[in-house]
């Protein structure tokens, strides 16, 4: 069987699927790609799975064994989406599943919202097979520099106002750490798993067209953008055609950065790891 997620344009089907947040379409269009490159033998753990969106889009229908996650109203949504065999409520802290239950384990933008992921890493191991893989995404050490707002205090000598840009993004998307690959490495090996790979992606220029793009289109204030695309104005139905045109617009508009890799030796601001259990360093 072929454990490879299929190659697909992601930044149409994600502008499809978040047409009332284009930036959020454009940074998980990009993690998806670089997510895309690995294998995903089952049986497979989604931890932290959400509403499922995102491994609809990466795996497609019944293509996650199971789906995992602490608050309610996502795991009735991921139960919905027809995207897992099985959804549970239920914390990374303390997962209910037997040790080496699991082939793969994938968590997509979780670990940054656990002030200590030590303790969910080792759960991961647990409950991962022998020569299993941990492969989760989390924004990376360069995040921080690379938001727009943070470069334009910071160029112009105002380090003070650039922290505080920073910490404002911090708190509006409750983010609590930035490790760097050599961290991850060593957090992974305390949890009885070997880093076999850390990739950055969301190279400069993307972080800050999503960056300056939150601002224009509401993702952290009010904007005319985010009145239109309100869920209470559905029934209104003209939210059909603001759906096509981000679709059409913004996915031509915005494919160069969806298309664009990290230079080699520099960094991106998001994070792909993949972990083996049990792999010798
Ligand atoms: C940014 S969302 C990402 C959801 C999904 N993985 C995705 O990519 O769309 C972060 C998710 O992590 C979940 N989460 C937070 N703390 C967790 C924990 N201790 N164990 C498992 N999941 C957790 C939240 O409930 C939320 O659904």
């Amino acid at each position: 069987m072929n454990d490879r997620p299929p190659a697909k344009d992601y930044l149409v089907d994600l502008l499809d699927r978040y047409w009332f947040a284009p930036p959020v379409a454009l940074w998980r269009a990009v993690e998806l790609r670089t997510a895309a490159e690995e294998t995903y033998p089952r049986p497979l753990l989604d931890l932290g799975c959400g509403d499922g969106l995102i491994a609809g889009a990466l795996f497609g229908p019944g293509g996650v064994d199971v789906g995992l996650d602490p608050w309610a109203e996502q795991v009735r949504r991921a139960a919905r989406s027809g995207v897992y065999r099985w959804v549970q409520q239920a914390d990374g802290h303390r997962m209910p599943y037997a040790d080496g239950s699991f082939a793969t384990v994938f968590s997509n933008s979780v670990l940054e919202h656990i002030p200590d992921p030590l303790p969910v890493l080792q759960e991961a191991g647990r409950v991962l097979r022998p020569g299993g893989r941990f492969i989760f995404t989390v924004p990376s050490d360069a995040f921080r520099a690379l938001l727009h707002g943070y470069r334009v205090r910071w160029e112009r000598g105002d380090p003070e106002g650039a922290e505080r840009y920073a910490a404002g993004v911090d708190a509006r998307l409750a983010h609590y750490h930035y490790h760097t690959p050599d961290e991850w490495a060593d957090l992974l090996a305390r949890a009885g798993m070997r880093l076999e790979r850390a990739r950055y992606y969301i190279p400069e220029p993307v972080e800050r067209l999503w960056d300056r793009m939150n601002g224009r289109y509401g993702i952290d204030r009010w904007s005319p953008w985010r009145a239109l695309a309100s869920p209470h104005l559905r029934s209104l139905g003209y939210q059909r055609l603001l759906r096509r045109w981000v679709v059409a617009r913004l996915g031509q508009a915005w494919r160069p950065y969806y298309e664009m890799d990290v230079p080699p030796g520099q960094k991106g601001g998001g994070l792909l790891i993949v972990a083996q259990k049990g792999g010798a360093s």
